[in-house]
């Protein structure tokens, strides 16, 4: 006959091993209403669009629907902090990029959150190489052109971007200290607005991703001078690479991945991610990415590990780079 002790301690063995066996029911049956993306920017920008396109296509699979929520300010901080914040229930997400979990980092000396403690990896999106852009009408023909006029009238010039510590401002930063030029900066909540105001020659120039530039190079409502990836990109055959138009030191490319807050369960990680790596295998979504010059990547580098990587080694990289900015 066992004793009442060892009776207690039998069941409580045996609680706690259901504990340990079973996810909590909410994980197990994740997700079972509408989930939240936030987007750092304002609606039409880079961020914002590959969000949309992607998302769209997982809601399909997770079989609820996943609501945009465009939170700006900061250069893409406020609302990654919000993020950070949230519920780990894996019902609000963001879209981040290079810029929220990179250059931030080196640019903010008080952020709010860190991009590897604050958050759980979930899938890499798409690459998105960085193009120098102008007005319409700004005097310089070709990048050479564009070098001299920036150096030879810095203070008069002016540089689009969507706040400090964002993907145009990081991707831009670069290309100044590269030319050694210090262009007043024009914030707007994203480069949508910004675009829209390049577009109405409102500003000199911006570095910007290039799913943002495409249309409107293609629409010739802006100038494109170089593309700062070693190749061209298949959807703007006629831009040259900055090597090829003679500044072969400007390579710059973001991404944009969601992320999920610290201690989202494990289970909710594995679903999400295996929702976004079904939407890059999807035609009709690779065929919007593509065309808008997106590098979709490869299934092995979408991972949350594979995410996890990316973000400590951009850090690393972008944080010499921009330090001297602050
Ligand atoms: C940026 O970092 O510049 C943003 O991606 C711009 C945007 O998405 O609006």
């Amino acid at each position: 006959m066992m004793s009442v002790r060892s009776l207690a301690g039998a069941c409580l063995a045996t609680v706690a091993s259901l504990c340990v066996v079973a996810a909590p029911v909410s994980a197990q049956n994740y997700p079972t209403r509408t989930i939240t993306m936030i987007v750092p920017f304002a609606a039409g920008g880079p961020t914002d669009v590959i969000s949309r396109i992607v998302t769209a296509n997982m809601a399909q699979t997770l079989g609820q629907s996943i609501v945009i929520e465009n939170v700006v300010g900061a250069g893409g901080t406020t609302a990654t902090t919000r993020a950070a914040r949230a519920a780990n229930d894996g019902y609000t997400l963001i879209t981040g990029h290079m810029g929220t979990h990179a250059a931030s980092v080196p640019l903010y000396p008080k952020l709010a959150y860190h991009p590897e403690k604050d958050f759980e990896p979930v899938a890499l999106l798409a690459g998105t190489p960085i193009l120098i852009l102008a007005r319409k009408d700004f005097p310089p023909k070709d990048l050479k052109e564009f070098v001299a006029y920036v150096k030879a009238n810095a203070e008069k010039v002016n540089a689009a971007h969507a706040g400090v510590g964002s993907v145009s401002h990081a991707s831009c930063e670069l290309l100044n200290s590269i030319l050694d030029v210090k262009p007043v900066g024009v914030p707007f909540n994203g480069t949508g607005p910004a675009m829209n105001a390049l577009v109405a020659g409102q500003v000199d120039y911006m570095c910007d991703q290039i799913v943002n530039a495409v249309p409107q190079i293609n629409a010739g409502t802006i100038k494109a001078y170089a593309i700062a990836t070693p190749e061209r990109n298949p959807s703007l055959p006629d831009v040259p690479t900055t090597a090829e138009a003679g500044l072969p030191a400007y390579q710059a490319q973001a991404w944009n991945a969601i992320f999920a807050p610290k201690g989202t369960p494990p289970s909710v990680i594995a679903t999400l991610s295996a929702a976004a790596t079904k939407a890059l295998d999807d035609e009709a979504v690779r065929k919007r990415l593509l065309e808008l010059g997106s590098v979709i990547p490869a299934p092995a580098n979408r991972t949350p590990e594979a995410l996890a990587t990316l973000v400590r080694s951009e850090i690393a990289k972008w944080t010499p780079v921009l330090k001297p900015a602050t």
